[in-house]
């Protein structure tokens, strides 16, 4: 028979459900919430209240759009963490409510892990190219920046983090500071496409080993910025399209060095990224451009899988399902990873 699992996410703003049979997508529904835009970020008590308003009608949406009644479900997989907890706790109370009532199992996911598996999301009529094990994840997002080194579907390695900021931190900070809103990285990303990533350059850091500092790039820009203000208030407004080419260029060369470092290490070949900053048009041609160079096989997630969504908890669920992995009730919601 075939294993239909409910994916269910709430861990940051965006509440999703997905359908999948067998790991091929059936639906997946997202509602974003766009009354954080005018705070310049999420706050998190407005986060849980749109969730809470939004799980019924979207979990509703992804069963009807996949063709499936509830009493067909196999389990429900869900987001536990890391994330806001208020947000987490509308999430992980429905399913596990929904679970209950219609006597099916639930499996919790760690959201991160969800990231770094969107690629065995199958869609009819695409390619669905998925890595082999074991592989390297590049996972960038607002909140994390990890190199992983993943050896099965449920087993990972975090071979280096970042030991502050995550780098889509320093894309909305960076974008802060230019006046130019939030969140950051899509803006960032389409005025480098006309600027010169060559004109300006900012402090690196120096870590050892893989892992990645992000706040001293941030602080490089902000007295560059400062300093040339005080000569030409205009100086921004004049060079914003040079100014984020070039420090996106700086963050993408420091998450490379330390990629390239990984694979050098591991001697692994296969390489794919997560997470929002994946997103990134110059990271996503870089990484195809490093992986010829260097003989990887490269994989990067189709934009809608880059994004907070329930597919790919649906598809982290299932092979814990498979696994014989089943939650208990008494799970609550985690905000940090090192809780895991
Ligand atoms: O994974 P995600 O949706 O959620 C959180 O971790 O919160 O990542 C959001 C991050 C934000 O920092 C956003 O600025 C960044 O991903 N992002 C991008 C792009 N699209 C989203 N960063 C760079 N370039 C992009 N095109």
């Amino acid at each position: 028979m075939a294993d239909i699992i409910l994916g269910i996410e709430s861990s940051c703003d965006d509440t999703s459900a997905a359908v999948i049979r067998d790991g091929w997508l059936l639906s997946n529904v997202i509602a974003g919430q766009d009354v954080h835009k005018a705070y310049g970020g999420v706050v998190p008590e407005l986060a849980s209240r749109a969730h809470e308003q939004n799980i019924v009608p979207v979990v509703s949406e992804a069963l009807k759009r996949a063709g499936v009644e509830a009493s067909e479900l196999s389990a429900i997989a869900y987001t536990r963490g890391p994330g806001l907890l208020g947000s987490l706790l509308v999430g992980t109370s429905f399913a596990k409510a929904l679970g209950l009532a219609l006597d099916i199992p639930t499996v919790m996911v760690n959201h991160l892990q969800g990231h770094i598996l969107a690629d065995f999301v199958k869609q009819e009529g695409k390619e669905n190219r998925q890595p082999s094990f074991p592989y390297l994840c590049l996972l960038v997002s607002g909140g994390n920046s990890q190199i992983v080194k993943v050896s099965s579907p449920l087993d990972f390695e975090i071979l280096g983090q970042t030991i502050d900021d995550a780098v889509g931190e320093a894309f909305d900070k960076c974008s802060k500071m230019l006046g130019l809103g939030y969140p950051g990285g899509p803006v960032i990303d389409s005025l480098a496409k006309s600027g010169d990533p060559t004109r300006f350059s900012f402090a690196k850091p120096h870590i050892p080993g893989l892992d990645y500092s992000f706040s001293g790039i941030k602080t490089s820009l902000l007295y560059f910025t400062r300093d040339e203000l005080a000569k030409d208030p205009d100086f921004i407004e004049k060079n914003k399209e040079d100014l984020c080419a070039s420090f996106q260029k700086a963050l993408i060369d420091i998450l490379m060095d330390k990629l390239i470092k990984a694979a050098r290490q591991t001697g692994i070949r296969q390489v794919t990224i997560g997470g929002g900053v994946s997103a990134n048009s110059a990271l996503r041609a870089r990484i195809v451009e490093e992986g010829r160079k260097r003989g990887w096989t490269t994989y990067l997630p189709e934009f809608k899988f880059t994004t907070d969504n329930a597919a790919m908890i649906a598809v982290a669920g299932w092979f814990r399902y498979l696994a014989g992995e089943r939650s208990p009730l008494d799970v609550a919601p985690v905000s940090r990873i090192a809780d895991f």
